[in-house]
C-alpha cells in the first residue's frame, strides 16, 4: 500500500478512545507500518513530557554474544598451555582461520589482532608506502585511515553516495592521481559498497581492491561475500562486531602469494618456514582470541538471518514514512550483516525540530539511536598532524599537500553525519517482532507530536 502524507496524522483521532474499543478500528485505518497500540492521553503524551513511555525499562539482546560454548573454548585453552598461535598448528587461531575462510568462502585466511591491523597488513604486503595514494572513504573508524597511515601513505577521502552512506565510485575515480596505487571501501552498517564500479574502475586504472569489510561480516552482493570481491578482504572482531571476541581481525584472500605475504608481515617480517626477511609488526591473534571465535562460530548464520529478517521488517514499516529514510541498498545486495541498522533524519518533517530533541525525545520513550561520527574524518585534527610530519613533507611535493588540503571538501558525507540515526545491531536486532515494533512505535509517537518537539 502506497502511504499518502496525511495518514500521518490519522491517528490523532483516537487520542482519547480507551484501548478496548480501538483496536479493531485501528487495525484498518492505521497504515501498516505504524500498528500501535498507544490509546490513552497518558500514553499519548510524549515521555519526556511526562507521558508513559512506549517502551519501558527496554531491555535488548545481550552482546557480544556468550554461552557455554564459548566459555569452555576459553577454559581449555587456559589449561592447554597454548596461548600464542606459533605454539601448535593446530591451536585456536589457526583452527580459527581455516573455519572462518570456510565461512565467507574464500581459499585463506590469515588473523591480526585487530581490524587496523588486517588492514595495515595488507597496505604493507601490497608495497604500498611513502609517496603512495590509498582512497577510501571519510565516513569509518579511524583504523581505515590509520592503516593507511602506518605505512606512510596518503589517505585520500572521497565523498559519500549520501543515501548509500558508501562511497561515490564517480569520486572515487576524479580524486584518482599517478601515484594512486589501491582503492579502499568501506561496507559501511556492514552493507556492500557498489563494488561492480568500484571494481570496473580498479580494472581501469590498474588499482588494488582492499576491502574493509570490518563491518561486513557474511555479507553478500552479486553472489559474493562481502571481502572475496577485491583483492584483499578485512574482517575485524572488536567487542560490538557481529562476530566478536575483544579485539581482533582477519584478512581473507585467495591469492597464495599475497596471502603468505600477508601471513609473513603480521607475524614480524618471519615467514611460514620461521625466515625473516622483510620489515613487519608484530599483529599475531594470541590464542584466546581464537578460543573465543572458536566458541561463536556454531549459530553465527542463523544470527545473521535473523538480524536481516529484523531490518528488513524494519525497514518495510518505515517504507513511505519520510521523517527516518533508512540506508538505501545497491542493486545487486543479496543481504548485510547489520553490525549498523542506519538511517538518516529528516527534520523538515519533524516540525523542523533538531536531530538532538529527535533523539532524547526517542530515548525516553525507551528507545536510543546512535549519531556514530560527529563528522567525517575529513574534518578531524589528524590532517594538521600528518601533513606537518618530515617523512609526508618528504614524500609529497608541497604542491600535492597544498591539493590535498583543498580538495577536503566532502559536502555529502557532512550531510550524511548530520542526519545520521542509527542503531547498534548486533544485539537489538538479534531482538523479536516485537522488539523492532517498539521502536517503530517510538518513532511514529515522536513524529504524532512532533509540533511539542522544539520545545522539550
Ligand atoms: C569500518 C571499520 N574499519 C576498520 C575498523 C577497525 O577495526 P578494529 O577496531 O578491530 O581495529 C572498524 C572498527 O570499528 C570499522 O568499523
Amino acid at each position: 500500500m502506497i502511504m499518502k502524507k496525511k495518514d500521518f496524522t490519522r491517528r490523532k483521532f483516537i487520542a482519547t478512545v480507551s484501548a478496548g474499543s480501538v483496536a479493531a478500528v485501528m487495525s484498518k485505518v492505521i497504515p501498516k507500518f505504524r500498528n500501535i497500540t498507544i490509546v490513552n492521553n497518558n500514553t499519548r503524551k510524549l515521555a519526556i513530557l511526562g507521558g508513559s513511555p512506549v517502551a519501558p525499562e527496554k531491555v535488548w539482546p545481550k552482546w557480544p554474544y556468550v554461552d557455554e560454548r564459548v566459555v569452555e573454548e576459553i577454559v581449555k585453552t587456559t589449561r592447554s598451555g597454548i596461548w600464542c598461535r606459533i605454539q601448535s598448528p593446530t591451536g585456536t587461531v589457526p583452527t580459527f582461520e581455516k573455519e572462518f575462510a570456510n565461512l565467507i568462502g574464500s581459499k585463506l585466511s590469515v588473523c591480526t589482532g585487530s581490524g587496523t591491523q588486517a588492514l595495515s597488513t595488507c597496505v604493507e604486503a601490497l608495497g604500498i608506502g611513502p609517496g603512495d595514494e590509498v582512497i577510501t572513504s571519510p565516513y569509518t573508524d579511524p583504523g581505515t585511515i590509520s592503516s593507511i597511515l602506518t605505512s606512510r601513505a596518503l589517505p585520500v577521502m572521497a565523498d559519500l553516495d549520501p543515501e548509500y552512506y558508501q562511497l561515490d565510485p564517480d569520486d572515487v575515480e576524479k580524486r584518482i592521481t599517478e601515484n594512486t596505487k589501491a582503492i579502499m571501501p568501506v561496507h559501511m552498517g556492514g552493507q556492500s559498497c557498489n563494488m561492480e564500479r568500484i571494481m570496473a574502475i580498479a580494472k581501469k586504472h590498474n588499482l588494488r581492491v582492499i576491502e574493509d569489510a570490518a563491518q561486513a561480516h557474511l555479507a553478500e552482493y552479486q553472489g559474493k561475500k562481502v571481502g572475496t570481491i577485491g583483492d584483499l578482504g578485512c574482517f575485524s572482531f572488536q567487542s560490538s562486531k557481529t562476530i566478536a571476541c575483544g579485539e581482533g581481525g582477519a584478512i581473507i584472500g585467495n591469492d597464495e602469494e599475497l596471502m603468505d605475504k600477508c601471513f609473513t608481515v603480521q607475524n614480524h617480517g618471519t615467514n611460514h618456514k620461521g625466515r625473516t626477511e622483510r620489515i613487519g609488526p608484530k599483529y599475531r591473534m594470541n590464542e584466546f582470541e581464537g578460543a573465543i571465535l572458536l566458541g561463536q562460530l556454531p549459530g553465527v548464520k542463523e544470527r545473521f538471518a535473523l538480524r536481516n529478517k529484523n531490518a528488513a521488517y524494519l525497514t518495510s514499516r518505515l517504507k513511505d514514512f519520510p521523517g527516518l529514510l533508512p540506508q538505501k541498498l545497491y542493486e545487486g545486495t543479496v543481504s548485510g550483516s547489520f553490525y549498523l541498522y542506519m538511517m538518516s533524519y529528516h527534520k523538515e518533517n519533524f516540525n523542523n525540530a533538531s536531530r538532538n530533541n529527535f533523539l532524547k525525545a526517542l530515548e525516553a520513550e525507551g528507545i536510543s539511536l546512535s549519531t556514530y561520527l560527529p563528522n567525517g574524518l575529513h574534518k578531524e585534527p589528524w590532517i594538521d598532524h600528518i601533513l606537518t610530519l618530515k617523512v609526508y613533507q618528504k614524500m609529497y611535493s608541497p604542491s600535492r599537500l597544498k591539493r590535498y588540503r583543498e580538495e577536503l571538501s566532502l559536502p555529502n558525507c557532512d550531510k550524511v553525519c548530520d542526519k545520521m540515526a542509527m542503531i547498534w545491531a548486533s544485539g537489538p536486532l538479534l531482538g523479536t517482532q516485537s522488539d523492532m515494533d517498539d521502536v517503530i512505535n517510538a518513532v511514529m509517537k515522536v513524529y504524532d507530536n512532533r509540533d511539542e518537539l522544539n520545545s522539550i
